[in-house]
């Protein structure tokens, strides 16, 4: 099969290359992919993480065609359009066993610690491969295993109800686009911090710049400011998002794309009685219900690129003129 690969750490070292067709071993389905969203996670991948096997596969987030099903997976059929939840777990850990496979203590990626999808063929265990329901397209599809998925767990765990206000910083981007969308469904007031103009069309209430963050979430909240607020892109805007979570608020992380150190007032941390949660992806429960939820989200799509072009792909994350999504279609 064709497959992008790279042997050594490095985007220069990603080619499109014939692999090894995978084997279907009784516990697997066999997918033909069809699309992959491109992750900053893909690209950390190539460059830096360290991976398994080597020569590897990138791929975290992709959307297929069942073409085998081993003899001991029930409930997949071929044929069957299917989506896959991605984190490794051993099911048997106490983290597991309480319901937060994101978090196994034995656990991984698929992408990261086996192979990923951007290939032209995968072959999963079972337990992770689920059926992809009629109303999404191969794009919005391919943005639930990481984009949708730990935007939804995010607010979960955030415990955001109806009414409350919620921040969302970088909300154009993979995960932003998800978790305004979401915080809608939620029931809350969304303000978006961006550099777009056509977050309105994902429904949020409010699109603001990153300069004025604070000026517009006082004046929208009439001086309460939010009750939560999602930074993902870390130490550049720390201080920022810190600024604008209100009394008995809470600040989420999962993400660090702007730098990793931040700095913190912790007086304000506790008269304020602030929480800073942080999150990584999301649960099997949160991705069967996220399955449901997400039929009519819409995903706003930068561009398409060919298997071939997985580099350019790759590329286009840090790109000026990105505007949206970036997926590999096979
Ligand atoms: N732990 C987990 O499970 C998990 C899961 C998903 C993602 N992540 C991490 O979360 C972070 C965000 O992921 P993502 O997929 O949403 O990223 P993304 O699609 O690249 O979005 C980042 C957004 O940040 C905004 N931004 C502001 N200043 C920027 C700058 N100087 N350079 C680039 N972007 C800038 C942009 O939005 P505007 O144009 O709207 O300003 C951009 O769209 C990444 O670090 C990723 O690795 C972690
Ligand atoms: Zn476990």
């Amino acid at each position: 099969m064709k497959a992008l690969v790279f042997d050594k750490n490095g985007l220069q070292n990603l080619k499109l290359t014939d692999y090894q067709d995978p084997e279907t071993k009784p516990n697997e389905v066999l997918i033909r992919v069809k699309m992959a969203g491109v992750n900053p996670i893909d690209y950390y991948t190539v460059e830096r993480l360290k991976v398994k096997p080597i020569p590897h596969i990138p791929g975290v987030e992709f959307v297929g065609e069942v073409v085998k099903v081993g003899g001991y997976v029930k409930n997949i059929d071929v044929g069957d359009r299917v989506t896959i939840y991605g984190k490794i777990f051993d099911g048997t850990c106490d983290m597991c066993m309480s319901g937060y496979e994101t978090v196994c203590r034995n656990g991984g990626r698929i992408g990261v610690d086996v192979n990923g999808g951007m290939a032209e063929y995968i072959a999963v265990e079972g337990k992770y491969v689920f059926k992809l329901p009629k109303e999404y397209s191969w794009e919005l599809g391919s943005s639930l295993t990481v984009t949708a998925l730990t935007a939804y767990h995010a607010l979960k765990e955030a415990e955001l109800r109806p009414s409350q206000t919620l921040v969302v910083f970088g909300a154009s981007g993979n995960t932003g686009q998800f978790l305004v969308q979401l915080g809608k469904k939620f029931g809350a007031k969304v303000i978006a911090v961006s550099r777009k103009n056509w977050l309105k069309e994902l429904g949020v209430d409010l699109v603001v710049d990153y300069s004025e963050v604070e000026e517009k979430v006082k004046e929208f909240t009439n001086g309460k400011m939010a009750d939560v607020v999602v930074n993902s892109l870390g130490e550049q805007f720390w201080d920022k998002s810190f600024s604008v979570v209100g009394v008995r608020g809470k600040l989420v992380t999962f993400g660090t794309l702007l730098g990793a150190n931040a700095k913190i007032d912790l007086s304000q941390l506790y008269s304020k009685h602030i929480s800073i949660l942080g999150v990584n992806r999301g649960n099997r429960k949160d991705f069967v219900e996220l399955l449901d939820l997400c039929k009519d989200c819409k995903v706003k799509t930068w561009k398409v690129f060919k298997l071939e072009e997985g580099r350019e792909a790759l590329e286009g994350l840090f790109s000026k003129e990105r505007d949206g999504r970036i997926f590999i279609s096979i």
